[in-house]
C-alpha cells in the first residue's frame, strides 16, 4: 500500500495552470525524485504536499486513508516531516535542542518555553529522540556544538536529524543537495538510502546525477504535467523528457540530464 497517493491533482494561480493532471504514488521506504525543467511545477508540487498550496482539485490518500486537503500545521499529525527551506538553525541552541525542536507538532513560537517546561523525564526521552535522529543522520558527534561551528554539509545533516525527531513515515526533502560539492554529494547519497530503511523519502532536487543515484521512482514535470514516471533508467530515456530537457531530442547518446545513454 502507497504511503502517500495523489491523483488528478489541479492547481490554478489565477489564470495559470501550475499543476494539470498530477499523479505521484510513494511506497513505504522508497525514495521518489522529482524532477523537471524550471517553472515545470516541482516546488509547487512539494508544496500541496506539505500544505503550503492549496490545490483547486484532486485526491490525496495517506496509508490508503482518503483524506482532506493538507494544511501544513497538520504534517505531523500524518506523520509527514521537511526539511526546512534554507538551513534555518537557531544560533542561540546547541545543535542537540535545534533537533529537540524539531519534536515540536505546532511549532508554535513558544516551544522554547516549554522545551525548558518540559519535566525531567519527557525532557530525557526527548533528548533521547533527538540523539537517534542525529544518530541516524550521523551527526551524534555534533549534538554539542553550536550551529555557527558546523560546516554547511554538517548543517545539512543536522537539518535531516531535526526532520526525523517527529519521526516522520514520509520526508519531504527540498534540493537538500543545493550547494553541496560532489565528495558530500555522494555522502549524502548514502546517508538517504540509509534513511528509507526508516521512511518513505520525496526529494526535489536539480541534480539529475544524484536523482538518478538515489530514487526507486522519478517523476518528471514539464509544464504542469507529469510526462514520464518509473525507474530513472526508463525516464531518462524516455524522448518526452529528453525534449523537455534540450528542447528537442538529441542523437549523440548523452542527454542533457549528463548521463550516458550508450
Ligand atoms: N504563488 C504563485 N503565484 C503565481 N504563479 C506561481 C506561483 N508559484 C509558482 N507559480 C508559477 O507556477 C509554475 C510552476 O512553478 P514552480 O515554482 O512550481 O516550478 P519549479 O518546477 O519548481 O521550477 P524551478 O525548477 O525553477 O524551481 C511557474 O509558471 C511559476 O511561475
Ligand atoms: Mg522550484
Amino acid at each position: 500500500m502507497s504511503v502517500l497517493a495523489i491523483a488528478n491533482l489541479r492547481v490554478n494561480f489565477g489564470g495559470l495552470i501550475a499543476l494539470d493532471d498530477v499523479f505521484i504514488d510513494v511506497a513505504p521506504n522508497s525514495i521518489v525524485g522529482l524532477i523537471g525543467p524550471n517553472g515545470a511545477g516541482k516546488t509547487t508540487l512539494f508544496n500541496c504536499i506539505s500544505g503550503l498550496v492549496a490545490p483547486t482539485s484532486g485526491e490525496i490518500s495517506i496509508h490508503g486513508k482518503k483524506v482532506d486537503w493538507l494544511k501544513s500545521y497538520e504534517l505531523a499529525n500524518f506523520e509527514i516531516s521537511r526539511t526546512l527551506q534554507g538551513v534555518g538553525l537557531f544560533s542561540g541552541l546547541s545543535v542537540i535542542e535545534n533537533v529537540m525542536m524539531g519534536a515540536d507538532k505546532k511549532r508554535e513560537s513558544n516551544f522554547l518555553k516549554d522545551l525548558f517546561g518540559l519535566s525531567a523525564k519527557s525532557e530525557r526521552k526527548l533528548r533521547a529522540k533527538a540523539q537517534d535522529a542525529l544518530a541516524w543522520a550521523g551527526a551524534l558527534d555534533l549534538a554539542d556544538k553550536t550551529p555557527s561551528e558546523l560546516t554547511y554539509p554538517e548543517t545539512k545533516r543536522v537539518s535531516i536529524a531535526r526532520a526525523l525527531v517527529s519521526e516522520p513515515k514520509i520526508l519531504l526533502l527540498d534540493e537538500p543537495a543545493a550547494g553541496l560539492g560532489q565528495d558530500d554529494i555522494d555522502k549524502f547519497a548514502d546517508l538517504l538510502r540509509q534513511l528509507k530503511q526508516r521512511c518513505a523519502i520525496i526529494i526535489v532536487e536539480h541534480h539529475v546525477d544524484f536523482i538518478g543515484a538515489i530514487s526507486d521512482q522519478v517523476y518528471v514535470l514539464n509544464f504542469g504535467k507529469v510526462i514520464a514516471s518509473g525507474s530513472f533508467d526508463t525516464v531518462k530515456r524516455d524522448p518526452a523528457v529528453l525534449a523537455a530537457y534540450l528542447g528537442t531530442s538529441n542523437q549523440s547518446g548523452t542527454d542533457q540530464l549528463g548521463v550516458n545513454n550508450a
